[in-house]
């Protein structure tokens, strides 16, 4: 077999769905490994715009396959909502190119409940100290406790709605006590979310199956696997800006652990980079721009949540954070995307270093406190004017792009692999083939 995986290096929505399609040309079956639906992948083909959240990207292509690993956690009404919309738009989804893994853990109502009430705490249960994470409020963080907690329901237990149901009584005994004597919010009723379960169960069960067989059979016959990252790297779990970060693993290594293939099978790695960067919800972001600029970044590059329709904070490339992303991940190649939206900037600023009490530093630090104070140390380029749509090749770029291009990949330490000069497929520079021959 051969294996791909696409990261985004930095805080999500690296414009993943859009590269991930493109790639599905060239591969037998697209993988989602970790992450749930907070993640929205908004691509345009043949002029139809379509937002995903838990169907792999790799379903608007004809005869592959799109596998969901027992890394993702999944929300069963969202991912039916999302099939019946696929379908309704003529796009063919049924067992034969979607395959759920049983593993995968559930998220259930009483997940988004204390996701949202988490983020949210009324004053009489002491939330006023609280951290904020700002959330997509989609109940990944609980589902995810409940998963590593050992209480989670996966999706082979709606194969056996008795099985079912003896989990869920169990698992309602304690998030119940949390519900209704910390947060003060109503109960959750067993018989009203079993009630929902037969129809999951119903429509769900032809897809669920074992993926670990299903791509252990791709492997042995030499298919190309295409792993589908969501989010972005400053997100991981383990490795990002804690706490403000995801609950899964969003580096490469997530790949292997949540799809079941060997990390040594994973031959390359493509790193989204946004030609600018964006971030929603709390956190560190030393190169934001609070002002009129990154106004004018959001209008130009719609910078608002596929998922949750939420303002993105907007500011400069960013490379501290690209760097860091390629070490973590071993980029291989970088991805950029959104070179469009730069268009028409007098100049352009890249972050190649931060200046911090503690000293310079060019990877992130340890501890997102010490992100307080961080002064960015940039490197100003002059901006372009002319449409780039039409570019198919570095050299039909202008030259202040490419010089723009060639300073991502000096700081990155990681080659160009494409540009994405527009929202369709074709728009797009394609430097090298991501599976090796
Ligand atoms: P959660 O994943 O909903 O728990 O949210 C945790 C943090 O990750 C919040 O800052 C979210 O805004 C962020 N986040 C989660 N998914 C995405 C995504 O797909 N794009 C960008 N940010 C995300």
């Amino acid at each position: 077999m051969s294996g791909v995986v696409v990261i985004g290096t930095q805080w999500g929505d690296e414009g993943k769905g859009k590269v991930v399609d493109l790639l599905t040309g060239e591969a037998d079956l697209v993988v989602r490994f970790q992450g749930g639906n907070n993640a929205g992948h908004t691509l345009v083909v043949g002029g139809e715009t379509y937002a995903l959240h838990l169907v792999p990207s790799g379903i608007l292509h004809k005869g592959k396959r799109s596998v969901v690993a027992p890394g993702v956690v999944v929300d069963p009404e969202v991912l039916l909502t999302e099939i019946r919309e696929l379908k309704k738009r003529g796009v063919e989804v049924g067992p034969e190119n979607l395959a759920l893994s049983g593993k995968a853990h559930l998220i259930l109502p009483y997940h988004n409940l204390l996701d949202e009430a988490r983020e949210n705490p009324p004053a009489v249960s002491g939330g006023d100290g609280r951290v904020r994470i700002g959330t997509t409020g989609r109940g990944i963080g609980p589902a995810y406790e409940d998963k590593a907690s050992r209480q989670g329901l996966r999706l082979n237990d709606l194969l056996d709605l008795e099985v079912f149901r003896g989990k869920l009584e169990s698992a309602l005994l304690e998030k119940n006590c949390l519900l209704t004597g910390l947060y003060r919010k109503a109960p959750v009723k067993a018989e009203d979310l079993m009630a929902k379960a037969r129809i999951w169960a119903s429509e769900l069960a032809p897809y669920v199956t074992d993926t670990f067989l299903l791509l252990l059979k791709a492997r042995e016959a030499g298919k190309r696997i295409l792993f589908e990252g969501a989010q972005g790297s400053q997100l991981d779990l383990d490795h990002g800006t804690y706490p403000y970060v995801t609950s899964s693993s969003t580096t490469s290594g997530g790949a292997a652990t949540g799809s079941g293939v060997p990390f040594k099978e994973l031959d390359r790695v493509l790193g989204l980079v946004k030609a600018y960067t964006t971030r929603v919800g709390e956190g560190p972001f030393p190169t934001e721009l609070k002002d009129e600029a990154g106004d004018a970044l959001r209008e130009k590059g719609g910078e608002y949540g596929t998922t949750t329709g939420r303002p993105r904070r907007c500011g400069w490339l960013d490379m501290v954070v690209v760097r860091t992303a390629r070490a973590l991940s071993g980029v291989d190649g970088l991805a950029v995307t959104k070179l469009d939206v730069l268009r028409g900037l007098k100049e352009l600023k890249i972050a190649v270093a931060y200046k911090t009490p503690a000293g310079r530093l060019e990877y992130l630090p340890q501890e997102t406190r010490d992100l307080e104070g961080a002064v960015p140390e940039y490197r100003v380029f002059p901006g372009f004017s002319e449409d780039i749509g039409k570019a198919r090749r570095l050299s039909d770029l202008p030259r202040n792009a490419r010089e723009y291009l060639n300073a991502m990949e000096e700081e990155a330490g990681a080659p160009l692999a494409l540009v994405s000069v527009g929202p369709e497929r074709d728009e797009t520079v394609i430097l090298s083939k991501m599976f090796p021959a």
